[in-house]
C-alpha cells in the first residue's frame, strides 16, 4: 500500500519522463518511476537502439537510476504508456525487478487517460527466479 499523494508523485514522475522517450523505431513512448523503501523517487524512459536488441526499457532505466542512487530497496513501481488498458512491465523488467523483490513490490500501470491498475511482483511473476537462488 502507497499514500494518494506517493501514486501521485509517480504517475507526475512517469508522464514527464516519457516524454523524453527516445523511441524512433517502434514510436511507442514509455515513463516509469519508482518508489523507494526510503521514500525517494526515480525515473526512467525507454531508449531504443539502432541495433535494436540494444533497446532498454523504462523499468529497468528507472531502476537503474535508483540504484545509482545507492537504494536496494523497493515499494512500488509504476510504468505509464498511451495505452488501454495499461500493461503491467514486460518478462525482461519482471527480472530486473526480481533482483531486488521477492514479490512484495506493488506495480502500478497507468495510462494517459488516468487508468491505473494495481498487482504484486509476485502475482505477475510466480516462482520467482532471484539472489535467493544463488546466495543461501
Ligand atoms: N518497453 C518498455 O520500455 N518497457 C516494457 O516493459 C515494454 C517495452 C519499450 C521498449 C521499446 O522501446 C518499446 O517499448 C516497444 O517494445
Ligand atoms: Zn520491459
Amino acid at each position: 500500500m502507497i499514500k494518494t499523494n506517493q501514486r501521485d508523485e509517480l504517475i507526475r514522475l512517469a508522464r514527464e519522463a516519457r516524454e523524453n522517450a527516445h523511441a524512433p523505431y517502434t514510436g511507442y513512448t514509455v515513463g516509469a518511476a519508482v518508489l523507494t523503501a526510503k521514500g525517494n523517487y526515480y525515473s526512467g524512459c525507454n531508449v531504443e537502439n539502432a541495433t535494436l536488441t540494444m533497446t532498454t526499457h523504462a523499468e529497468g532505466n528507472a531502476l537503474t537510476a535508483a540504484v545509482r542512487g545507492g537504494e536496494r530497496s523497493f515499494k512500488a513501481i509504476l510504468v505509464l504508456t498511451d495505452n488501454d488498458p495499461p500493461p503491467f512491465p514486460c518478462a525482461i523488467c519482471r527480472q530486473s525487478l526480481a533482483e531486488f523483490d521477492r514479490g512484495e513490490m506493488l506495480i502500478l500501470a497507468a495510462n494517459t487517460k488516468g487508468t491505473v491498475r494495481e498487482t504484486h511482483l509476485g502475482d505477475l511473476y510466480p516462482e520467482i527466479f532471484g539472489p535467493h537462488e544463488l546466495i543461501r
